[in-house]
């Protein structure tokens, strides 16, 4: 059996009706700027409640035209260290200063301690990663340490689209979400991304930096944007997907709850802790394992004995190469829950053939 890390999957109906919509779009030879996209953008805010959404070309453009609108230039902003290198590189991108903070290992998110340590005159804001699509239960301390504190605060939702705790939707809890639609993600459009946002200054900035940095209005240039919108081609592939959303999370939650039963009384490894009213988008599905276990080793067992592919989530950030420099030996447990978290175990696909 091969089990690969992801498979991208396109219902039957979701197929017909993207590839009969293809030929209306590429009958009408407007690729841009068109109905595909405001029906994907008004689906998007609709389903997820909130006031506006903006459909950009990845979720990197997302969270750098947020962090240029929150006007970051030689500011500090906080991210996790345990997240994917964009959450980082964003801040860059748009003349900040990205503080990695240190992660709580059981909520995949920030340690609220380390933030607070980590906060100066010069924090201007929080990037908020939705590891493994999971909202952290600690979120209402995260938003109101962004009020009390005067700090914006961007949900990095690429792997979160779906994701929901005590009813509130990931990408509408804080003053920003960003969405990511590349190839792994909840659903694609090959790449892609999305703005959700409250705030109409921002949504009008995001429409007016996708497009060059025109004013939509006067159609002048006005600022130094870029070709960030999403075509209509890649807009109605993620409309189409979107609007069977709810089945693409009710099947990955089933599966969830599956591997769930299956591993939880197995020796050396943890699951998540998932409260009642937290309902991740299940992107991936973390396992914790003893300190013991030779991860490196076990990923590689897993592939050439079983054919699974697994992998460690994400090297911590401070430990890529082009961010080296940003770890100030304050980073430990980001480093232990990142060694620790990885898909599939051999034990499970013993249980699997003996249940079969
Ligand atoms: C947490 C997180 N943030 C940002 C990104 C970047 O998304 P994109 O490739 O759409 O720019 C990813 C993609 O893997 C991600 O997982």
């Amino acid at each position: 059996m091969k089990i690969p890390l992801f498979k991208t999957h396109f219902t039957d109906s979701c197929r017909l009706r993207i590839l009969s919509d293809m030929e209306t779009i590429l009958g009408s030879g407007h690729l841009m700027m068109g109905p595909y996209k405001d029906q994907f953008e008004q689906l998007f805010s609709e389903t997820l409640r909130v006031p506006h959404a903006v459909s950009v070309n990845s979720c990197t453009t997302a969270l750098t035209i947020c962090l240029k609108y929150y006007d970051v230039a030689d500011f500090d902003v906080l991210v996790p260290s345990g997240s994917f290198i964009t959450s980082i590189s964003s801040i860059l991108f748009a003349g900040g200063r990205p503080v990695l903070v240190d992660m709580n290992p059981e909520t995949l998110s920030f340690d609220l301690d380390d933030l607070e340590r980590k906060r100066t005159p010069r924090t201007k804001g929080i990037i908020w990663v939705h590891l493994t699509g999971f909202i952290t239960p600690e979120y209402e301390k995260i938003v109101d340490y962004s009020k009390v504190n005067d700090l914006f605060l961007v949900e990095d939702a690429a792997q979160a689209l779906g994701a929901k705790v005590d009813g509130l939707c990931a990408g509408s809890i804080g003053d920003a979400g960003c969405f990511s639609f590349y190839p792994t993600k909840i659903i694609t459009t090959g790449t892609g991304g999305m703005i959700t946002t409250k705030d109409e200054g921002l949504r009008n900035y995001a429409r007016k930096m996708r497009l060059f940095g025109k004013d939509l209005g006067t159609n002048e240039v006005v600022d130094l944007g870029n070709d960030w919108f999403l075509d209509e081609i890649r807009a109605c592939i993620g409309y189409h997907q979107l609007s069977e959303l709810s089945e693409n999370i009710s099947r990955r939650r089933e599966i969830a709850q599956k591997y769930a039963g299956l591993l939880k009384t197995k020796m050396g490894m943890n699951l998540l802790n998932v409260p009642k009213e937290n309902n991740p988008s299940y992107y991936q599905f973390p396992i914790f394992l003893d300190r013991a276990i030779d991860t490196q080793g076990l990923i590689e067992k897993l592939k050439n004995e079983y054919g699974i592919e697994s992998k460690v989530i994400y090297l911590p950030c401070h430990k890529e190469k082009v961010f080296r420099k940003y770890d100030d030996g304050t980073l430990s447990r980001t480093e232990e829950s990142d060694r620790e978290i990885e898909y599939v175990v051999d034990s499970l696909t013993r249980e699997i053939e003996y249940l079969i």
